[in-house]
């Protein structure tokens, strides 16, 4: 049996990272006793292959050795320890502009690329006007790509690694640079390509972009592999994984009480509760309920209690309070709890703090705030959804041609 397009064995790459240069002489003489440079492993034991037809995925947060271990197996860089092998004819698009001469033109380019790579000339003129268009360069294709954008210099890499009959193509997140309308293509060509049995890897830290993409899929966490094995399984863990660390981000940046604000007032404990009883979790279209506890020395008057709700990171997505009218007539204790139900909660899949205000309804004077005192997880209904809300919808297709329902 053939060796696999790809295998990678006991692949590891390292990295040295230099010190600051001495700045003064006294400092150089106290350096010359330690190294200059500190060594680290970016990747640490790699072992995979890739089969034939394959589409594989590698996930990982930003600097977890997704990109080096991608170079590695284009041999752009050489593995410290291990072995890579690749069959068949490689195409690689790593990073933006990577690969290109800036003085020449886009046109030159695609004959460098293509010489580069081992192609007749005559192949690259088969395919040139088709690389062209499919990047959109007609109008620049003779300007030096020193000018390009890079967007335009994601198109045409894209476009030269898909055109050149590769057996073997990877793929880092550059894709993400292109426009949405570009991006859709280059998914529906790489689909193709899957389709033609090419082999196939794909970097991102797009955990849905590699769902909807691979067949299975490396998770590398500090260069090590954390998890590998079919899509689904990686990226629900990865997720999971990523969740789990927004939550801790916002519950440990965020108070648990408050300080005496104005008049006395404090915020004692915000308490987020689920669907289900659970404290910080909950589903999408199930209840949540806040529960605020409050200290007001001399009682609380004409209050106004606010919470709002945001996504780990980004702006408010709703804010709801009290009945101005109903607290008007309604004095509150000393010490007590407030308690906002939300009987479905319409947020998707992801973690999300809370923000709690009370403040006095007449001048709008703040008593007090407790910003992301505590975030709460919410699981999703399922992947067809993105975004942070769930919408009603519905979709109306056309009637149902019988003649164009194949058997
Ligand atoms: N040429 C290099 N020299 C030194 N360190 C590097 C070099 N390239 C990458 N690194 C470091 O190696 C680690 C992995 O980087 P990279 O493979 O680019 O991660 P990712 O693509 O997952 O974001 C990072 O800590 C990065 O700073
Ligand atoms: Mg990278």
């Amino acid at each position: 049996m053939p060796e696999a397009p790809i295998v990678v064995e006991q692949l590891s790459k390292r990295f040295r990272i230099y010190h600051q240069r001495s700045e003064t002489l006294k400092q150089a003489l106290v350096d010359r006793r330690r190294s200059r440079y500190e060594e680290f492993w970016a990747v640490r034991d790699a072992q995979f292959e890739v089969a034939e037809g394959e589409t594989f995925g590698i996930i990982g947060a930003n600097g977890s050795g997704k990109s080096t271990l991608l170079k590695c197996i284009a041999g752009i860089l050489v593995p410290d320890r291990g072995r890579v092998s690749v069959r068949g004819r490689l195409a690689s698009l790593l990073e933006v502009g990577a690969g290109f001469h800036p003085d020449y033109s886009g046109r030159e380019n695609i004959f460098l690329n293509g010489a580069i790579l081992g192609l007749p000339r005559r192949y690259i003129n088969s395919v040139l006007e088709e690389i062209i268009s499919f990047a959109e360069l007609e109008q620049f294709i003779d300007n030096p790509v020193r000018n390009y954008s890079s967007g335009m210099y994601t198109r045409l890499g894209f476009s030269i690694a898909i055109h050149m009959d590769p057996d073997v193509l990877l793929i880092d997140e550059v894709l993400a640079v292109g426009d949405e309308a570009f991006q859709r293509r280059c998914m529906d060509h790489i689909d193709g390509m899957r389709q033609e049995g090419r082999t196939l890897v794909f970097v991102s830290h797009a955990a849905e972009t590699v769902r909807n993409l691979c067949d299975r899929c490396l998770w590398l966490e500090h260069g090590r592999e954390r998890m590998l094995g079919p899509t689904g399984e990686v990226v629900d863990g990865y997720l999971e994984d990523v969740n789990l660390r927004e939550m801790a981000a916002l519950s440990s940046s965020g108070q648990v009480a408050t300080g005496p604000g104005w008049m006395g007032v404090r915020i004692t404990s915000v308490t987020v509760i689920g669907g289900e009883g659970h404290e910080g979790l909950t589903g999408t279209g199930e209840p949540l309920r806040v529960v605020i506890g409050y200290e007001a020395p001399s009682g609380l008057r004409r209050a106004r209690f606010r919470v709002s709700f945001h996504p780990a990171e980004g702006p408010e997505l709703a804010s709801v309070q009290t009945d101005d009218r109903e607290m008007d007539e309604r004095p509150l204790p000393a010490q007590g709890e407030v308690a906002l139900t939300i009987p479905e909660l319409p947020f998707l899949d992801g973690v999300y703090g809370t923000k709690v205000e009370i403040e006095d309804i007449a001048s709008g004077r703040a008593y007090v705030t407790l910003d992301r005192p505590q975030s709460f997880r919410v699981h999703g209904p399922g992947r067809r959804e993105q975004g942070v809300a769930l919408v009603g919808h519905q979709w109306v297709l056309p009637a149902l041609d019988p003649s164009a329902v194949s058997a």
